[in-house]
């Protein structure tokens, strides 16, 4: 029976007056805790956090225009939350505990309800105590499809991540906040993988046509990355179309929170294996993913894939008369920073740590309550980033994309996370086009929780 007879004969066979009505409840996120085999078989399985018992996630994939609709249900032993990232989402639905709406006490529900106005990759997790919820594993991907996706054989997910695990008994080592990874580069992980595994294979033809898109989960890891027996292309940052496809020719960067979409073809030949490689501690290129080769998807290459459709609202208009605002990320170990204000009095830097705090954003520690700026609806803004720490930040902005300015006012890719490296000055510029209450903080997860976390205003 083909297809088609298929779909003719159910649609025969069901019709509007047959289907059953049922009180269907809304779709649920369960945050629970289980166990999964992330180390090797040898290792016992690890008690992980989850939504819906998997970690990472289920991959929620949703049309773009449409919504995402998720009741929270919080079997937890402790509050949660859940944001959206890179979702130019209405504040309600941000799901920053706190800030955009209260966490969800063991036993609540929390109902997100929301439109996803952009195409692309973006991903989910825990917004309450983060750098230790999403370390447990509470982390999924968020795909937006396009109405017209480029033509691929096959859409492959692959979510990038670290755990430090105690070698002993395969558990997390504790505290997950440790001021000796708070104050220095974070919490990085003595095993890696991808989805789940630390070994991720999966099967592919030669010459057949992936996009592939990478989502680094990790609490702090910068992931440096290389394709070997694949050849591709650039087509998206941070779920962002880019102009035109950037054909993959160095080591590709993918710092905490960031995503890119590839397109690649397989050039490996049957019988041999392509990978995603990752530059390890240990200064080697290992697979971060496999991708045994058997058959033949074509017997040639295919052109140069097209650009993904764009975006709404993917302009920065006025980048000469926006408001200019200055941040100076300032702490953390080796750092020159003497003190800051934390919960409106002067600390000297001892203290801080003393409460383990070790970061500052212009001399501030922390959330305060009023917000770094208040801005008017639809204003450019060109904020200026100084890396004075002896570490790279990761600096996300919730609720709307940035674009990089050049030293020369040319504008970079649009993004929502820029990683900024030491002595480093960026400048980054957006339209405050939605209104709310943002964060903007580093996605080091530990740095956020020890001082590098603000908020704007958009009215
Ligand atoms: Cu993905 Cu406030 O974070
Ligand atoms: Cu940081």
């Amino acid at each position: 029976m083909t297809r088609r007879a298929f779909c003719g004969s159910m649609a025969g066979t069901v019709g509007l007056a047959t289907l059953p009505v049922r009180a269907a409840g809304p779709q649920t996120l369960t945050a629970r805790v289980a166990t999964a085999q992330i180390a090797p078989p040898q290792y016992a399985a690890t008690e992980v956090w989850t939504y819906d018992g998997a970690v990472p996630g289920p991959v929620l994939r949703v049309p773009q225009g449409g919504r995402v609709s998720r009741r929270l249900v919080n079997e937890l032993p402790v509050p949660t939350s859940i944001h959206w990232h890179g979702i130019r989402i209405d504040n309600a639905m941000d799901g920053v505990a706190g800030l955009t709406q209260e966490a969800v006490p063991p036993g609540g529900t929390f109902d997100y309800d929301f439109a996803v106005p952009d195409a692309g990759t973006y991903w989910y997790h825990a917004h309450s105590n983060s750098f230790e919820q999403v370390a447990r594993g509470l982390s999924g991907a968020l795909i937006v499809e396009e109405a017209d996706a480029p033509e691929v054989d096959r859409d492959e997910v692959l979510v990038l991540d670290d755990w430090l695990l105690n070698p002993e008994d395969a558990q997390f080592m504790t505290p997950f906040g440790h001021p000796m990874s708070l104050s220095h580069g974070g919490r990085t992980g003595n095993l890696l993988g991808t989805n789940g595994t630390y070994d991720l294979a999966s099967g592919v033809k030669a010459n057949e046509r992936l996009r592939l898109r990478l989502i680094n989960a990790s609490n702090a890891r910068i992931f440096v990355l290389r394709l070997a027996g694949l050849e591709g292309w650039t087509v998206a940052l941070d779920g962002m179309p880019l102009p035109e496809p950037q054909p993959v020719e160095a080591e590709l960067i993918l710092a905490p929170a960031q995503r890119i979409d590839l397109i690649v073809d397989v050039t490996a030949e049957e019988g041999e294996t392509a990978a995603l490689l990752r530059f390890d501690d240990d200064d080697q290129w290992q697979p971060q993913a496999r991708f045994p080769v058997a058959g033949q998807a074509s017997a040639t290459r295919r052109d140069t894939p097209a650009a993904l459709p764009p975006n709404p609202r993917m302009e920065v208009p006025g980048i000469d008369s926006a408001r200019r605002l200055d941040m100076v990320m300032e702490g953390g170990a080796m750092g020159r920073m003497s003190g800051a204000m934390m919960n409106g009095r002067n600390m000297g830097f001892r203290e801080m740590a003393g409460q383990g705090q070790f970061w500052a954003l212009s001399g501030q520690v922390g959330m305060t309550d009023t917000p770094f700026a208040s801005l008017d609806r639809g204003e450019t803004v060109r904020l200026r980033l100084t890396n004075d720490t002896a570490f790279p930040h990761a600096m996300h902005l919730h609720g709307m994309h940035f674009r990089q300015v050049a030293g020369d006012g040319t504008l970079g890719p649009m993004r929502d996370t820029i990683l900024s490296y030491p002595d480093e000055l960026l400048e980054i510029a957006f339209v405050a086009d939605n209104p709310g209450k943002w964060l903007f903080h580093c996605h080091m997860l530990g740095h956020a929780a020890s001082g590098m976390t603000t908020w704007i205003n958009v009215s």
